[in-house]
This record gives structure tokens, sequence and C-alpha cells, in this order.
């Protein structure tokens, strides 16, 4: 467990990889387990409306096993309320899945969409869920969430990460500054900061240092890495067995 800067585990590309060969396995759960023993202070899922990844399945289960809280990212659809006021987790965080819901920044498009949002999010508030928007730093973005009654912004790190693995250095200082601006007036406005995606090693620290910023979601690279620090391990134990049953 952290201070105050808490991190969110998204293990959505677990379920890509089980999916992948239809198994059983990697079970996204078991990641979810190891995350939280691991200093996880949340679990992040995003069940698509696609079921690409995470399956509904897998919301029970988490929702059944987890100590910490559950995340649940979702698109603003009738089966995803319902689904959320079903299961009623900690947090909803409300994400674009179809492009005409985006705003430049790859975020919610909020401001366009004031009244249906304002009424799609008034049930999942009364259950009792912190509702979040993942969003970009435009400041109508931020402005319409504070509206709308959210509790929370996620603020999108994506295009940031983009131009930092593109190298295009002075852009990403300039889209860094844009994020630190979005969160200083997000707070202002009263939301709780986070931010997340396309975080890694190399980008992750700047965002940390975000004085307003409370958590931080990240998933694909945390899946990626934990190839290269656990294959080894994973190996020798097959080694292991194989020579055992020779034995
Ligand atoms: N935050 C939100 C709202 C997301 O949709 C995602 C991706 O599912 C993440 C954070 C994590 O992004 P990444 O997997 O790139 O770390």
């Amino acid at each position: 467990m952290s201070g105050t800067l808490r991190l969110g585990v998204n293990i959505d590309h677990v379920a890509t990889v089980r999916n992948a060969r239809g198994s059983a396995y990697p079970d996204p759960v078991r990641a979810a387990i190891l995350a939280e023993e691991s200093g996880a202070d949340g679990i992040t899922a995003h069940l698509r409306e696609d079921r690409r990844h995470i399956t509904d399945d897998d919301i029970a289960r988490l929702v059944a096993t987890l100590k910490r809280p559950l995340n649940f990212e979702m698109a603003a659809t009738a089966e995803m309320q319902a689904i959320a006021l079903r299961h009623r987790p900690h947090a909803a965080c409300i994400v674009p899945e179809k492009r005409e819901e985006r705003t430049t920044e790859g975020g919610l498009d909020v401001a366009a969409d004031i009244a249906r949002l304002t009424e799609f999010i008034a049930p999942l508030r009364a259950a009792g869920c912190r509702v979040s928007m993942f969003i970009g730093h435009d400041p109508r973005q931020i402005e319409a969430s504070a509206r709308i009654g959210a509790a929370v912004v996620e603020l999108h790190t994506g295009h940031y990460c983009d131009l930092h693995a593109e190298g295009r250095f002075a852009e990403r200082d300039a889209e860094l500054a844009a994020l630190a601006e979005g969160a200083r007036l997000a707070r202002s406005l009263g939301l709780e900061v986070h931010a997340g995606h396309g975080l890694t090693y190399d980008t992750v620290g700047p965002v940390a240092a975000f004085p307003e910023v409370r958590e931080l979601n990240i998933g694909h690279f945390l899946i990626g890495e934990a190839i290269f620090v656990g294959l080894k391990k994973a190996i020798a134990e097959m080694r292991r067995q194989m020579d055992a049953a020779q034995a």
C-alpha cells in the first residue's frame, strides 16, 4: 500500500492472453489477488461491450474475491449501468468505447452529452459508486464533469505517452503541462484527480509528481513487464516438474 498516491492495477490484458486460446488461464482474478498482495491499492477492470478481454464472470468473481476496491470501467450504456448497479463496485469509471464518444484528446466527450450523462450517472451515485469520467485535459471536459456531478476525473495520459515513445519531446512536455493544468483545474472544482493510460517506467514519474493526482491506473505495461520478471521462474518450475517425472 502506498501513501497518498494510489496505484490501481488494470488486469484486462491477463484476460486478453487467456482469451487468445479460449482457455481458463491465465486467470485475471488470480492476477488481481497477486496485485493486491504486491501493493496495489485497487484493481481496475474494463468490461467492454464486445467482451474482448474481461467477461461478466470475471467481474462477478472479482467482486466476490477482492479485498481492495474495484474500479469498474464501463461505457455509458444501459447494459453496463445495469451490471454496475448489480455489483455496486467501489468506483465506476465511464470511458468511451466508440469513436463518436471521443474528444480530440481521446477521452469521453462529456461536454457534448451533459444532460444524458447527468441522468446516466445519477443511479450509480445513488448506489454509492464513486463515478469517474475518463477525459482529456480540455477545460471544457473538466468543467462538464464537475457539472454532471462526477466525483472524479481520470485524465487520459495516452497522448503524452505516445509523444514520449515517438521522441517528440517538446510536444510531450507541452502535453504534460496541459495535463498538469487540467489536474489543477479539476482539483479547484472539487474533483478528485486520477490519471492513466499508456504509463510505463519511463513516463510515470512526471505524472506521479502532480500534487493533485490521487490515483494512477496502470495495466498494459505492467502485464507486459511481468513476462520479463516472471518468465524465468515459470520455465524453471516446468523444467523441475519434467525432471521429477523422469526421475
Ligand atoms: N485508465 C483507463 C480509464 C483505461 O481505460 C485504461 C485502459 O483500460 C487504463 C487506465 C490503463 O491503461 P494501460 O493499460 O495502457 O496502462
